[in-house]
């Protein structure tokens, strides 16, 4: 039996500078696609893979992610007296001692912000969501987490979800190199390397916005140098640990949008409005529309 995945790492403390000005002010996970910010997506993905305990790690300016699962006193006594909407301000808010924050302070990379949760996360093995990219399950599909928890459970250790891209984007992204074939989605992982130069790329299976790790990773983060960009890179702290225990790569059956950049934020908001019950066919025509060079 392996120890099940209860507690979350969001870190949520990036600058967000590739989408300026709009995160000037405002958290890059609090940017909405359609009507539910990024950060909601995302604690909705842990909660329907099991995880109890969310991990936010912050910094300055991000107050208003915790905010958005708070009790919203005003709101909900005007939506109550309306008798309409609850539901909705409902679903945000967290049970009491569910979320955690710790701050990084210093925004010193990926790897620095989830050895910044070491105390909290303990000896369990943990997730981590990065929430600016959107994973969206198939119509009547399960989410990415759930999908790797289901892995999990089979073979244990540390997954990683992957998703292969055109050859030429390798070098924006973490990649792989893959070992034995599991099954179908899961893949032994023999290696991986941070924004490798085309040429050197061990394969197109890109790292993708979710993990599940063993507490085993703080204490390599702990005495780790920079790496790529000058920052201390998750992706070489991983490296190091294959070997030492199991290592897969989950390909999710699933839509991924890169909602940290302005056209994968674009992509997403198109995509998921097109896809609602409430509003789809109205996006579509005026998406017609507007293509036709209609006004
Ligand atoms: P990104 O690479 O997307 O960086 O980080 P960023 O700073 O948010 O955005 P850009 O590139 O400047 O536009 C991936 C994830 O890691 C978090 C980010 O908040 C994001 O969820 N992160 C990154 C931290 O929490 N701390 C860091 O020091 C760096």
């Amino acid at each position: 039996m392996h120890k099940p995945v209860r507690k979350a790492v969001f870190p949520v403390a990036g600058l967000g500078t590739r989408f300026l000005p709009a995160t000037k002010a405002i958290p890059k996970e609090m940017l909405a696609v359609v009507d539910r910010p990024l950060i909601q997506y995302a604690v909705d993905e842990a909660r329907e893979a099991g995880i109890e305990q969310m991990i936010f790690v912050t910094g300055r300016g991000k107050t208003a992610i915790v905010e958005h699962f708070d009790m919203a006193y005003e709101l909900e006594t005007t939506m109550a007296a309306r008798g309409k909407g609850m539901e909705v301000l409902e679903a945000t808010r967290a049970v009491p001692g569910d979320i955690i924050t710790v701050r990084q302070q210093v925004p010193m990379g990926l790897g620095h912000a989830i050895w910044c949760a070491r105390a909290i996360v303990g000896d369990e093995p943990f997730a981590i969501f990065l929430p600016d990219e959107l994973m969206i399950a198939h119509k009547g599909g399960t989410g990415c987490m759930k999908q790797m928890v289901e892995a999990y459970g089979e073979v244990g250790g540390n997954l990683i979800s992957v998703l292969e891209v055109p050859e030429e984007e390798v070098s924006s992204y973490g990649v792989i190199a893959p070992g034995r074939q599991v099954s179908d989605s899961l893949t032994e992982v023999t290696g991986l390397v941070e924004k490798p130069p085309r040429a050197e790329a061990p394969s197109n299976k890109i790292i993708s916005g979710r993990y599940i790790l063993q507490p085993e990773v703080m204490r390599v983060l702990e005495g780790q140098e920079k790496g790529a960009g000058g920052e201390i890179q998750l992706t070489d702290a991983m490296a190091r640990m294959i070997g030492t225990q199991p290592f897969h790569a989950v390909t999710f059956a699933g839509r991924r949008y890169d909602c940290g950049s302005k056209l994968g934020f674009v992509e997403a908001t198109l995509a998921l409005a097109l896809a609602r019950e409430d509003m789809g066919d109205e996006v579509r025509v005026m998406a017609e529309r507007l293509l036709s060079g209609e006004r």
